[in-house]
């Protein structure tokens, strides 16, 4: 039993789509939320930006008695965790090899899609996993950068992002594959409109639900389970001011944000040069 928090972080609040499938499935763990809002989005910026950025948000959770640490975030998973995750005393884990796997279990024909933000496409790090995983998977990456706002936006179920949608699920539908990663924190929200456009045939992955399954596998192997929650189990920080973060926030977890919410200055955790 370890009773210690677990730390999670994003470059905002679509980490909270990983840890809405962390609440489900580890009711009594007590979870520390960062959500780095002064900063985002990653999706666009430079490997070394993205690498620092990463670094101080782990800093940051450090701070805290954590039992793990998890970067929730697609980007920072695919582009700083490769350089980083070995770094840490405490287990930093990211979602891509979990999802990755995952996907490479559940594909029937060998052809995995793979969406995610401009960074986490140009990184190939869901491709070089899934050939890790079988070296006969044929992966197609496509970038998706303007889904982020227009989730933001609450464009969940609008025609601009249908139309939006399909143009950049063209290439995965003509590649045939059975399997689609959703490599963004924010593309569980529009499972719906992507799962019409590229039909039932096709498996959509959601990186929440493959991190929140592994978590939940390693802390019951290892007796890491929570026995309950703390009284007040979630604490949320954020680089920004947290005002609007309960109305979008709750869109992100689907249910109401309850629990401890402040603002935290990220620049003191962040080296000025790598
Ligand atoms: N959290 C980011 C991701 O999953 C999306 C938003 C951003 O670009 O920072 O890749």
């Amino acid at each position: 039993m370890d009773n210690r928090r677990i730390g999670l972080f994003d470059s905002g609040l679509g980490g909270l789509t990983v840890m809405k499938e962390l609440m489900h499935m580890l009711p009594a763990e007590s979870i520390v939320y960062f959500g780095d809002t002064g900063r985002v989005p990653y999706g666009g910026k430079s490997v070394e930006t993205v690498i620092k950025y990463t670094k101080s948000d782990i800093k940051f959770l450090q701070t805290f008695d954590l039992k793990l640490i998890i970067a929730a975030c697609g980007t920072a998973s695919a582009i700083a965790l490769p350089h980083l995750k070995d770094q840490y005393e405490i287990p930093v884990m990211g979602v891509t090899e979990v999802t990755a796997r995952e996907a490479a279990r559940l594909t029937k024909n060998g052809c995995v899609g793979v969406i995610g933000t401009a960074g986490t496409i140009r990184s190939g790090a869901f491709c070089e996993l899934l050939k890790q995983e079988n070296p006969e998977i044929r992966c197609v990456a496509v970038p998706c950068p303007l889904f982020v706002p227009l989730v933001e936006n609450g464009y969940l179920e609008h025609e601009a992002t249908r139309l939006i949608a399909e143009e950049y699920l063209e290439p995965i539908i003509k590649s045939g594959a059975d399997t689609l990663i959703l490599g963004c924190t924010h593309y569980p929200l529009l499972s719906r409109i992507i799962g019409e456009i590229v039909g039932d045939r096709v498996r959509l992955v959601n990186p929440g639900v493959c991190a929140a399954t592994e978590i939940k596998k390693r802390l019951t192997a290892q007796g890491m389970l929570a026995e309950k929650p703390e009284e007040e189990p979630y604490h949320f920080y954020l680089s920004d001011d947290p005002g609007g973060f309960t109305r979008l926030g709750s869109m992100f977890l689907e249910r109401p944000i309850s629990g401890h919410v402040s603002r935290v200055d990220i620049e003191a955790y962040t080296e000025s040069a790598l």
